[in-house]
């Protein structure tokens, strides 16, 4: 069996050391688990004015979503949380009300940042807004990285092999969590 993975980057920026970290996991992830990338940089700003009837794009988004087995969230910390950028994408994936893209999805997150604490309290808040959201979140291993120049070959390529070992442990970890959430709840 194969998995249909998507990813979303939380970034706007072509140079995204997030982007770059994504890179990594299509370079580095098992056979059993197909990545491709959700997009959401032509989102507008939500507002639930939308909600009556949502743009192509959205429904994309959504749709997006729906295609996947489970969900990458790939996080920068901007000001101590996760950019607007990615939020609004959230936002806009959880409604309109009673059609929230995330209920029950399998998901699972991950950051890059250039300091030392990797993106944890971005990822902290991404938590609540995933369980606020009814997601099933891959809880542990936690994935904090510090992209140091050169870590990340633009080819996807990780030059450091004790990064390189931790993200396919991360990976095997996703895949167990796809197949725990995909497997049918056990009758009484
Ligand atoms: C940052 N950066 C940052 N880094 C961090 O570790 N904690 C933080 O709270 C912040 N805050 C912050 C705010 C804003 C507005 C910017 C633009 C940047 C630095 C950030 O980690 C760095 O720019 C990364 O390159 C962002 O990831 P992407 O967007 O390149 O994937």
């Amino acid at each position: 069996t194969s998995y249909r993975i998507g990813y979303i980057v939380g970034s706007p920026a072509a140079a995204s050391i997030n982007r770059r970290l994504a890179g990594a996991l299509v370079r580095l992830a098992p056979a059993e688990l197909q990545l491709e990338e959700i997009p959401i940089s032509d989102l507008p700003f939500y507002s639930y004015e939308h909600d009556d009837d949502y743009p192509q794009v959205a429904r994309d988004l959504k749709q997006a979503i729906a295609d996947v087995d489970a969900v990458i969230v790939l996080t920068p910390e901007y000001n101590r949380s996760v950019p607007g950028f990615l939020k609004n994408a959230l936002d806009w994936a959880s409604r309109p009300y009673g059609e929230n893209s995330f209920a029950d999805k399998a998901t699972a997150i991950i950051g890059a940042s250039p300091g030392a604490i990797g993106t944890a309290l971005a990822q902290q808040h991404l938590r609540s807004i995933l369980a606020y959201c009814g997601a099933r979140q891959l809880t542990t291993p936690e994935a904090y990285i510090q992209m140091t120049p050169g870590l990340v070959e633009d080819d996807g390529t990780v030059t450091v092999e004790s990064t390189e070992e931790f993200l396919r442990t991360w990976l095997d970890a996703l895949a167990d969590h796809v197949r725990r959430s995909l497997a049918p709840t056990p009758q009484a």
